[in-house]
């Protein structure tokens, strides 16, 4: 039997995905079911002076509408997010319709519950509202001069300042400086699915069926807002249409659609147009970052400092976390991170695919191409001058890493060696041709509390595998099913992963990476778990052939325990569960992740490279080819693994030349509010993409190794693509995304 670890298993839900199967959210159909529409406010900043529903109360179908005079006030307001994720998790610490005051454009103002979804709809327009706006700040440009430094972002997870030696005296003394500042556009997540909950009461309790990255939290988040107990809350999600984050956080509609619900007697379900998705689940924040790097002439780092301004909600101290790895990538004795916030009139920001490091990583990696350039040193040469064997910011060494190897493959497999770095000298016919290379690296996060999972074992030789985690869209129940398989010693069709429900044991959201780690750990442990309960009753059992054998020397393959020396002495679990009466027998595992303050950098890296073709009197770009290599740790499967990285490689160039949204700043609303006008990359985008993996072996992130493939396929291939475009055009270009006005 070979193992089922590390093959390319087609995905387990593939076939419901594609078949039209597999039951989304809004796809939940239950008796009496009642549709609710979401009213949301059309000033960005004031209060509401008059509302009048009466209309609407009158129109068919209708069977009541919520406003902030009749609605039910939530019970309490837990925190952004706790000290662990996993946790509750509330999108923002605002809850609307308590009162009459506006905070941002689009922010729910009622909520009409109808009998059909086209009667809500319609009932929604007969609403008639009145605004007494006050001045509003919308832009990073408009608040500039609000500026503030924050004690901690990100839900309080991360200091707004850090740093490391001095600076100022190191810059000061530097033979080469560079400082520049990248302007990034505002991101929307648009997974394919918007988000969706049905919700359901029976007597005090609620079930939500819920397009969630975390169902725990979810669970968490809306008993608190309700002030239920958690036991009264579940959350069922078996298939989700992507989330990239704005998923992840449990933002108000959840919480409103168990409101109407319980307000009108019915089931209710609260779908999101795409237009709402745009103002209900978070964006990428507009930003500003500043780099400045001194280095001495032989291409060392000596000093990098790294600020960022963006803008957040009225109410949070939310940025994304950009100056995360950079204060780690390279060796740099004097560092400087800090992030300033400007509260505006839009809702907070929150995680979006790659949180942080896409947007900082863009800017040290174009810095570094700029610095490459000023020394005249190729940029793959500085970046392994600057190479840090150790975690520069404590001295720890590394858990594991592989960049070198990266940037190695990466350079063999693109044709990097012998590149003419003179920018605006490669032509193919009036296509100006560049090249362009950049670091990926993304942070192992540990934040995830204690996981736990739950193993049953047929007798007829199946498995269940049971853990309260979800997949929305990433592999996960796939590579779960392949981790069972191999640890209990069974056929990969033997096993079904069930997941997606809270009532099932607690174990993690798929946020941050941290999926196929966190949960193929704890699934690891609960099918070790359950073997090696099997086997110590085949020990004991003097019927068994293993009768007294030592329990090392025992292993299991096709469902059949045997001496490794010996394999004629055994029998399968079949045999001996029927011998003792047992239709199947089943254990828990548990796994908790190694402390935050586990002494090692703890980080995946990888390396980009890309080839655009500018036409430059058209100002358009082409990009021809992605090459990406990464060190992922253990690659569970290497098609979804794949899958993943060329997902995040071809946003990476969605960032790089099509995604941005435009806040009308007079309105203090989204202006491209929809997938017509904001630009995502599609398959006529798509270049030839390479993307290849480094085995590195890590003993410390969890028990099998994994490290994650979420998020960095993203990470450095925009600044790859800028880096190449400034190679063809021999402009650079400091700001995303790269638009052809840019280029004429
Ligand atoms: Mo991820 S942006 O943490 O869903």
């Amino acid at each position: 039997m070979s193992p089922a670890i590390g093959r390319s298993v087609d995905r387990v839900d593939g076939r419901a995905k594609v078949t039209g199967a597999g039951r989304y959210s809004a796809e939940i159909a239950l008796d009496t079911m009642a549709y609710a529409v979401l009213v949301g406010a059309h000033v960005p900043s004031g209060r509401i002076s008059m509302i009048n529903t009466s209309n609407a109360e009158q129109a068919e179908g209708v069977l009541a509408i919520l406003t902030h005079r009749n609605i039910e006030r939530i019970a309490a307001q837990p925190p952004l997010l706790p000290s662990l994720l996993g946790q509750s998790a509330p999108g923002e610490t605002f809850f609307p319709m308590q009162d009459d005051i506006v905070q941002y454009a689009g922010q729910p103002v009622a909520v009409v519950i109808a009998d059909t979804l086209e009667r809500a709809q319609h009932a929604a327009t007969l609403i008639q509202i009145s605004y007494e706006e006050t001045p509003s700040i919308t832009t990073l440009d408009q608040g500039r001069n609000h500026a503030y430094e924050p004690e901690r972002i990100f839900g309080g997870l991360i200091p707004g300042r850090v740093a490391r030696g001095n600076v100022e005296a190191s810059l000061a003394e530097a033979d080469v400086r560079i400082g520049v500042t990248y302007r990034f556009a505002a991101n929307h997540h648009n997974p394919i699915e918007p988000s969706a909950t049905t919700a359901v009461w029976d007597g005090d309790q609620l079930t939500l069926y819920d397009s969630t990255q975390g169902i725990t939290a979810t669970q968490l988040t809306v008993a608190a807002l309700l002030g239920l107990s958690p036991s009264k809350v579940r959350v069922i999600t078996h298939f989700i249409g992507g989330g990239f984050g704005c998923k992840a956080m449990i933002w108000p509609h959840v919480t409103l659609a168990a409101l109407a619900a319980r307000h009108v007697g019915r089931p209710v379900k609260l779908a999101l147009s795409r237009e709402q998705m745009f103002s209900s689940c978070g964006h990428r924040e507009e930003q500003l970052q500043q780099v400045v790097l001194g280095a001495n002439r032989d291409g060392h780092l000596a000093a990098f400092r790294h600020h960022k301004l963006s803008p957040t909600s009225p109410f949070d101290d939310w940025a994304e976390p950009s100056l995360g790895m950079s204060a780690q990538l390279y060796t740099c004795p004097n560092y400087e991170g800090i992030y300033r916030l400007i509260r505006t009139n839009t809702m907070t920001p929150t995680f979006m695919r790659g949180p942080g490091e896409t947007t900082g990583m863009f800017a040290l990696e174009c810095a570094m191409d700029e610095l490459a350039y000023e020394l005249g040193l190729d940029p793959l040469e500085l970046r392994l001058r600057n190479h840090a064997d150790v975690d520069p910011a404590t001295g720890n060494p590394w858990s594991s890493k592989g960049l070198k190897e990266c940037y190695q493959r990466g350079a063999e497999l693109f044709g990097w060696q012998g590149r003419n770095p003179i920018p605006r000298t490669l032509r193919d016919g009036n296509w100006l041709i560049g090249t362009g290379m950049a670091t990926a690296v993304y942070p192992v996060a540990l934040f995830m509390p204690t996981q736990r999972a739950r193993a049953r074992l047929y007798a007829d030789g199946s498995a269940v595998i049971q853990a309260g985690t979800q997949d929305f869209g990433i592999g996960m129940a796939t590579v779960m099913t392949q981790v069972a398989a191999d640890g209990l010693g069974v056929p990969l069709n033997c096993v079904r992963f069930e997941y997606g429900d809270t009532e099932l044991p607690n174990s993690s959201a798929a946020v941050g990476s941290s999926g196929a780690g966190m949960v193929s750990a704890v699934v690891h442990n609960a099918v070790t778990a359950l073997r090696d309960q099997v086997i110590a009753l085949a020990l004991a059992d003097e019927r068994s052939p293993l009768y007294h054998a030592d329990p090392a020397s025992v292993v299991v393959s096709d469902g059949r325990m045997m001496l490794r020396d010996r394999p004629n002495r055994g029998e399968t679990y079949g045999e001996l569960l029927l011998r003792h009466h047992l239709q199947d027998t089943e254990a828990l595992g548990s796994w908790t992740p190694p402390p935050l303050n586990t002494p090692y950098g703890l980080a995946t890296f990888g390396a980009q490279f890309a080839e655009v073709a500018v036409d430059a009197d058209l100002g358009l770009v082409r990009v021809r080819r992605l090459v990406g290599v990464f060190a992922p740790g253990r690659v569970l499967n290497p098609k979804t693994a794949r899958s993943q990285l060329m997902g995040g490689m071809l946003w990476g160039l969605g960032q790089a030349l099509l995604e941005g949204t435009s806040m009308d700043s007079q309105r203090g609303r989204w202006a491209n509010a929809s997938l017509g006008e904001y630009l995502v990359a599609v398959n006529a985008d798509a270049p030839d993409v390479e993307v290849d993996l480094i085995e590195v072996h890590d003993e410390i992130v969890n028990p099998l190794g994994v490290k994650g493939c979420g998020e960095i396929g993203q990470v450095g291939a925009a600044a790859a693509i800028a880096n190449a475009v400034f190679h063809a055009i021999g402009r650079r270009i400091h700001e995303l995304p790269i638009r052809i006005e840019h280029l004429l």
